[in-house]
Order: structure tokens, then sequence, then C-alpha cells
């Protein structure tokens, strides 16, 4: 263990189970360690680093930005935040915006979004339906939006107001609906609960089934969008829209920043009902800005396609080589695969002393989410580095 790792033991809740190798550089898709080990990065700081590390125009953006004005409150006006706004508006089906600093705390608000919405026009209609398998997020009421045992019970009793139903089954979400019900919130495709896609239809159903009851679709693209999933945001695939829909991760290349956009009609807040002290940072907002605007003028979402199937069709042919592979999926950069036995970390410890960086999405599957830069090259490398990760845990 190195001198850092130590420290780390000393000083730090245990809180992640982390890889033993402390990273010190990164470029492009690589990311170098304190023994200038270099690694192929297929986690990207899970799902974030959208352009990849040290993209160079979002150095450059936060670099200008940090030597011109790094904080004020939500009290002034600052530039970047109101540019950053305009693109994601300009860009979405969504008409207004609102700025915090993570995914928990997008989704967070959204509820806040939808239990107003449900006092002003449903009767005071507070409930939310989320799906099992689903992930939005630490805070306790997100761990209680969250559908999976393992987040929940270390923290019961949580706080009131959410139904866990099962994803992909619109039955269960029209059952569990009632006149305490204000919205449903989902993913459009579940990432941390296994990269499970939903059958076509699934969503138009619930967009249906919202509209009728007149309640929310709130959707947590936090994972899924800025063009991870092959377009900008997932949504557009599917050919319906949310009313409420979350961002964070991959928009800032790293800076914290989480997004709340609504429709017109669901964007009830007024002034006091809700705030942050750093959401809308000029920093983080300059990044974001400098980071969404490269991703639409370069066609990043498109490579994310393309290079996803790539991707995906070569974890293919592994499957069909070792029978420990129950399963591949994927859409764009998001990609599991999952096996018949719970080998997911040994599968991992090899990858990494091959230089390949995946995260163990589950003791039985890896989780595949590299930078959306990357190219067939990287990936042809990559899937090189995890067979022989295979072919060692497999034998
Ligand atoms: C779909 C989804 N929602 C919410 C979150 C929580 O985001 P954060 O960790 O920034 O709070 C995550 C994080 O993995 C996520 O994947």
């Amino acid at each position: 263990m190195s001198h850092w790792q130590e420290l780390e033991r000393k000083y730090f809740m245990q809180t992640v189970a982390r890889t033993p190798i402390t990273l010190v550089r990164g470029q492009g898709a690589r990311v170098w360690d304190e023994a200038g080990r270099q690694y192929l990065d297929f986690v990207a700081g899970w799902a974030v680093d959208s352009l990849g590390h040290c993209h160079p125009v979002v150095a450059r953006a936060v670099t200008e930005q940090v030597r011109t004005l790094i904080h004020t409150s939500n009290q002034f006006y600052t530039v970047p935040q109101i540019q950053l706004a305009e693109l994601l508006v300009q860009n979405s089906c969504l008409d207004k915006v609102f700025f915090c600093n993570s995914g928990a705390e997008a989704n967070e608000g959204a509820v806040k979004l939808a239990r107003r919405y449900g006092k002003l026009y449903l009767n005071g209609a507070y409930e939310v339906i989320t799906a099992n398998n689903s992930f939005h997020g630490r805070t306790l009421a997100m761990v209680a939006a969250t559908g999976q045992a393992k987040f929940q019970e270390p923290y019961a009793p949580l706080p009131v107001g959410f139904t866990n139903v099962e994803y992909n089954n619109i039955e269960a979400i029209i059952s569990a609906t009632s006149d305490k019900t204000c919205a449903v919130m989902l993913e459009p495709l579940q990432g941390e609960g296994g990269v499970n896609i939903p059958d076509e239809g699934y969503l138009a159903a619930v967009r249906a089934w919202c509209d009728q009851k007149g309640i929310l679709l709130i959707l947590d693209e936090i994972q899924t969008g800025l063009g991870r999933t092959g377009t900008l945001f997932a949504y557009e695939q599917y050919e319906f829209e949310p009313d409420i829909m979350t961002l964070a991760k991959g928009l800032a290349s790293g800076l914290p920043i989480g997004v709340i956009l609504a429709k017109d009609e669901a964007s009830v807040f007024s002034a006091g009902d809700h705030g942050s002290t750093f959401g809308g940072n000029p920093v983080a907002c300059a990044a974001g800005y400098a980071t969404l605007r490269f991703i639409i003028e370069n066609g990043i979402p498109d490579n994310a396609g393309k290079v996803g199937e790539y991707l995906v069709s070569g974890l293919g042919r592994l499957k069909k080589k070792y029978p420990f592979i129950a399963d591949v999926r994927g859409r764009g950069l998001l990609a599991a695969m999952e096996f018949s036995q719970d080998v997911a970390s040994s599968v991992v410890t090899a990858c990494l002393e091959g230089g390949l960086l995946v995260n163990r999405l589950k003791p039985n599957a890896l989780r595949f989410m590299p930078p959306l830069i990357i190219s067939n090259e990287e990936v042809d490398e990559a899937l090189g580095i995890l067979e022989k990760a295979l072919l060692r845990v497999g034998s």
C-alpha cells in the first residue's frame, strides 16, 4: 500500500472499496498512476469525463474563468450560468433550468418541484412512483426513491412519499398510482441498477399514463444524458418528452454540477422556494458550457452511438467464446457484461494489471462507460486486455 493509500485508510470514512492505485494525471481516455503506469480509462469518473481527461477546450474555459470570477452568489447575475442555461434549453425539449451541484441534489430538487406542482394543481398530491433497481442518489429522500434494498435498509426509516415498483412494467405504475401521486420518476435506461434497457413502448406508455392522470414525468438522465447513449438525451430515442429532467455527471467534464430542467407548465418554483449556494457557480458553468458546446458542435453523441455499437459487438464476440459470460447489453457507451458466477472483482483486478480500468457493477457484472471521444482503436485495445483477463479468471 502506498503512502497516500495508508493516509486515506487513516483519515477517511471507509465508504468506498477503492481500486488500489493512486491516479495523478489524465489525458484523453488515459490516466497515469503515481508510479507512472498508464491505464485506458473505461470508468471515466463514473460516466463523468465525457470529453476525456483534461480536454483542452474545457481546461481553457476553466482557466480563463478561474482568473476572471470564481464565485458570487445567486443574488447576482453571472454570465456562464446564463450561457449554459440557454444552450441547454435550445438543445432540449425543456424550457427552464435550476443549477445545483450533483445528481442527488438535482433529483431531490426535481421531487420538490413535483411536490410544489402537486400542492398547486393536484390537491396536495406528493407521492412519487419510482422503479426497482433504479438509482437516484444518496441523500435520504433519494435513497427512498432508489428502489434497491441495499441502499435503503441501513437507513430506515426513510422519508415517506416514494413507491418503488417493477421497472419496465406499465401495469405496476398504473396500480401504484393514487390520488396522492404527483409524479413518476425513472431513468430512461437504468445505469447503476444493471444497464437495464426498457422494452419498446414502455416509456411512451408511462408518458401516456402520466398525461391521462395529469401527473408529471421526471426523467433522470444523470447517467444517460449528454450523449452517452448515442443521442444528446436518451429520451430522443423513445419519442416522448419528460416534464422534468435532471442532469449532472457528464455535463461539466468533471466539475461538480447538477441541473433540473422543466417544461414551462411544470416550472412552478417561485422566489425563495428552492436554492443552492454553489449551484450555478461560474467555474462549473464555464466548464459545462465549453463541454456542451463541444458535444453539440462535434457530433459527440453520434460518435458514442457508433463506437458504442462497436464496443457492444466486441463484447458480444467475447460472450460467444467464453461460456461464463451470461449476457452483454448496452446502448451507446454505457454497456454491461454479466457473468454466470461472481467473478467481476477478479476480472477488474486482472484488467487493472493489464492496464485497463473497468467498473465492477455487481459481484457478477462489469460496466463500461469510457469517455465519449473514445475511438474504435482504443476499444480494440480495451477488448484485448479484457480478453486476457477473462482467460486468466476463467482458467
Ligand atoms: C441515474 C443517476 N441518478 C443520480 C445519481 C446520483 O448522482 P450524484 O452521485 O452526482 O449525486 C447517479 C449516480 O450514479 C445516477 O447514475
